[in-house]
Parts: C-alpha cells; sequence; structure tokens
C-alpha cells in the first residue's frame, strides 16, 4: 500500500472528519454530480445492459453505487472504502438494496487483499483516486483492470488537476453553482492532484487505451472505458 493511500484512509477514518464531510456534501440541485453518475449507468446499459457485478471503490455513503443498483435491478453490489465511519453510513444509505450489497473494508490499492471478487461487469469509483499519486494511481488502474470480466467496464467519476489559471477560473465559476464547503470539511492535498493526462496514461498502462473523458465540468471528469470482450486480444 502506498504513502498516499495510508495518508488518506487515515483522514477519512477520523469519523468526525467523515461525518462533517458528509453532512456538507451537496444535495438535491446543488450536487453536480447526480448527472454524471447516470451518465456512467448509461454508457455502460448501451452495451452491458444487465451486468451481474458492480464493484463501487471508495464508495464512501454509497452516492454512486446506489445510482448503479438502481440503474441495474439484477445486479449484485460490492462496497469497498478504507472508512468505518463511511461504512457506517452506507449500510444505512443502502439498507434498502438488502442482501444485493456486500460490503468489504480495505484499501483502494490492495482491492484482492480486501477480497473484491474477480469478473466484475463494471469497476467504478468516485471522488477518490485524486488522495493517489501518479505511481498508485496507475497501479490502481491495473489492478481494477485485472479485476474485470471480458467486456467489464472501468469508470472514475474525479477530480483533476489543472494550470494555477484554469484552477482559479474554474473554482470562482463553480462558486456560482455551489457554495464553498466549510473549512472543517476541506482536505489537505499535499501535491497536485492526478490530472486528465495522468488518469488517461493510468488506463493506457492498464490494458486500456480506449479510455475516454465521457463528461467534464469544471475540475471533475467522468472516464471509461471498457475491456476488450474477447480476453487476450490486443486493442
Ligand atoms: C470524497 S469521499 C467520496 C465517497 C464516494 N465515492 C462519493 O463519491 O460519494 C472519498 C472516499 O474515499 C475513501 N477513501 C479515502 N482513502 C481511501 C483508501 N486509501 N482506500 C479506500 N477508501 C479510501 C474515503 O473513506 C471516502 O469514503
Amino acid at each position: 500500500m502506498g504513502e498516499a493511500s495510508k495518508v488518506s484512509a487515515a483522514v477519512w477514518s477520523d469519523p468526525q472528519f467523515a461525518q462533517a464531510w458528509l453532512a456538507a456534501d451537496p444535495q438535491g440541485p446543488q450536487d453536480l454530480l447526480a448527472l454524471p453518475r447516470r451518465i456512467a449507468a448509461a454508457v455502460v446499459a448501451e452495451e452491458t445492459p444487465a451486468p451481474r457485478l458492480v464493484v463501487d471503490v471508495a464508495a464512501g455513503a454509497g452516492a454512486f453505487l446506489s445510482v448503479l443498483l438502481d440503474a441495474f435491478p439484477q445486479a449484485h453490489g460490492v462496497w469497498l472504502d478504507a472508512s468505518p465511519a463511511m461504512g457506517e453510513r452506507a449500510r444505512t444509505e443502502l439498507a434498502r438494496f438488502g442482501d444485493r450489497v456486500e460490503f468489504l473494508a480495505g484499501d483502494m490499492t490492495a482491492l484482492r487483499a480486501a477480497g473484491v471478487p474477480d469478473g466484475a461487469d463494471l469497476v467504478a469509483t468516485s471522488r477518490a483516486t485524486h488522495h493517489l499519486d501518479r505511481a498508485e494511481l496507475h497501479g490502481f488502474y491495473r489492478e481494477a483492470a485485472g479485476l474485470l470480466a471480458p467486456g467489464g467496464w472501468l469508470v472514475n467519476l474525479d477530480h483533476v488537476g489543472l494550470d494555477e489559471v484554469w484552477d482559479r477560473r474554474l473554482r470562482a465559476a463553480r462558486r456560482r453553482f455551489v457554495p464553498p464547503r466549510p473549512a472543517a470539511t476541506g482536505h489537505h492535498h499535499d501535491r497536485p492532484l492526478p490530472t486528465v493526462r495522468d488518469h488517461l496514461d493510468g488506463y493506457r498502462v492498464a490494458g486500456l487505451p480506449e479510455a475516454e473523458v465521457v463528461w467534464r465540468a469544471f475540475h471533475t471528469c467522468l472516464f471509461a472505458a471498457r475491456a476488450n470482450e474477447q480476453p487476450g486480444r490486443a486493442d
């Protein structure tokens, strides 16, 4: 497990921080990510209308997983996160799915060790991999891609790093839609966030060079790629 991943797991495992962050997470019309979550499900559904196994990595309270389980009523979901406080909240938020959801405590850079099964039709993650450094990010993509069933999808909705000018511009513009978070729920990033290029390189080294940015607003991108339907075939 890498250093950045460990630090992030520790920050999010503080129950006070996790609860304050959840309380300040935008809801309703201010939840700008409601649309890309649904777009992710729609993109997958076009070619994989009935995924059986959906994994949400660093799933938090389950915002992404619940959209995916609603979109795919036959799917079994795996929730994984390092934070017990998030686990507690997710068990409440996802209770309506009953035994369709399995809860795994673990690190996003050690998915197999946490018990994530092989053969996922969809591995999704949101707002989490920006905590990783480039090497850990690429390790995450490699391991997640290795868990996919033939034709499976790897989808990541995450914040990306920008140069100073665009960072300032887009932060300012975003404030017109969503108020800034209270200071207590902000978390320090001690390195620049991975860029779009870092993510697309990560998909490429993981054997998914067809990755595309399928939605973007401000700092947040939805990346998606589909594995070959015939394992072992070169892209
Ligand atoms: C910003 S929240 C996003 C939660 C959820 N994916 C969402 O979009 O609502 C980041 C999540 O990543 C989890 N996390 C942070 N570092 C982690 C790590 N190293 N391994 C697994 N989960 C981690 C946190 O516990 C938290 O639930």
